[in-house]
C-alpha cells in the first residue's frame, strides 16, 4: 500500500500541489484525471521524486520517508520503488531496444549481464517485441516505443508504475496496441497510477479515479461512483467539457 501524506509542491510562488492525501492499494489501478495544468503530472513526479516536495511524507513498500528530511540515500531508495512511463517514451536513443531494458537491471538493480538479458527478452516477449531487441529505438514506431517504454518500466519491479499519458503522443491506430499492454497489466494486478484524458480507458480499467483540479483533490472515489454518481460541480463541468455528445 502506498499513503501519500499533506504533500507540498510549489514551483517558486506557484503551489502546484496544496496537500495531496492519496490512498493507493496494492494491485489497485488508479487513474487521475483533471484539466491542463492541474498538477497531474507534478503529482507522479513527486511519487517518483523527479520533483521535490516541500513538504509531505509517502510511506511505500513498508517504509516511510519525509519530504523535508530527504537524504540522497533515502531519495535514491524512494526512486527504487516506482518506475515512469512518460509521454514520450524517453528511451535512450543511442542504446538498443535490449539494452534500454537491460541497462537499468545492471546498474541500478546489480544484475548480471546474462540475467539481465533473460529478464529483458521475457518482457520483450510480453509486450510482442522479441524481434525488436537489437533495433535502436528510432527504427520503431511510437506505438512499439512506448510498448519497450513499459517493459522497461517493468523490468526492475516496482512497487508502483506512474504512466503520464502514455497514448498522447500516438497516432490513433497506435493506441490500442499500447492500451492492450496497460490492461493486461492491471489484469495482473500490478499497482498502477495513469496520468489520462481517455475517459473510456480510464472507465474501463481503473478501481478508483482521482479527480484533480487547482492543485488539490476534488474528488475521488470507485470509477463507477465517480462518473455516474458524483453531484461535485467541478468535476461535472470538467466531463462535460470533453465530452463530444453535444457538438
Ligand atoms: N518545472 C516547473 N517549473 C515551473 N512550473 C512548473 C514546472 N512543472 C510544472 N509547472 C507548472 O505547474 C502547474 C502544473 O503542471 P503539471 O505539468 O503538473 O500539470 P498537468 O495537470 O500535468 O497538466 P497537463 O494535463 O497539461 O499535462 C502548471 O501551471 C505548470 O506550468
Ligand atoms: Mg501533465
Amino acid at each position: 500500500m502506498i499513503q501519500i501524506r499533506n504533500l507540498h509542491k510549489s514551483f517558486g510562488k506557484l503551489e502546484v500541489l496544496k496537500g495531496i492525501d492519496l490512498d493507493i492499494q496494492d494491485g489497485e489501478t488508479v487513474a487521475i484525471i483533471g484539466p491542463s495544468g492541474a498538477g497531474k503530472s507534478t503529482l507522479l513526479r513527486c511519487i517518483n521524486y523527479l520533483e521535490e516536495p516541500q513538504k509531505g511524507t509517502i510511506a511505500i513498500d513498508g517504509e516511510s520517508y519525509d519530504y523535508e528530511t530527504m537524504t540522497s540515500k533515502t531519495a535514491w531508495k524512494l526512486r527504487q520503488k516506482s518506475s515512469m512511463v512518460f509521454q514520450n517514451y524517453n528511451l535512450f536513443q543511442h542504446r538498443t531496444v535490449l539494452e534500454n531494458i537491460t541497462d537499468p537491471l545492471i546498474h541500478a538493480k546489480k544484475m548480471n549481464k546474462e540475467d539481465a538479458k533473460r529478464r529483458a527478452v521475457e518482457l520483450l516477449q510480453m509486450v510482442g517485441l522479441e524481434e525488436k531487441a537489437g533495433q535502436y529505438p528510432r527504427k520503431l514506431s511510437g506505438g512499439q516505443q512506448q510498448r519497450v517504454g513499459i517493459a522497461r518500466a517493468m523490468a526492475v519491479e516496482p512497487k508502483v508504475i506512474l504512466f503520464d499519458e502514455p497514448t498522447s503522443s500516438l497516432d490513433p491506430e497506435l493506441v490500442k496496441e499500447v492500451l492492450r499492454v496497460i490492461k493486461r497489466l492491471s489484469d495482473q494486478k500490478q499497482t498502477m497510477v495513469i496520468v489520462t484524458h481517455e475517459m473510456q480507458f480510464a472507465k474501463l480499467i481503473s478501481d478508483k479515479i482521482v479527480f484533480l483540479d487547482d492543485a488539490v483533490i476534488q474528488e475521488e472515489g470507485s470509477t463507477k461512483e465517480l462518473f455516474e454518481n458524483s453531484e461535485n460541480v467541478r468535476l461535472r463541468n470538467f466531463l462535460q467539457a470533453i465530452s463530444l455528445d453535444d457538438l
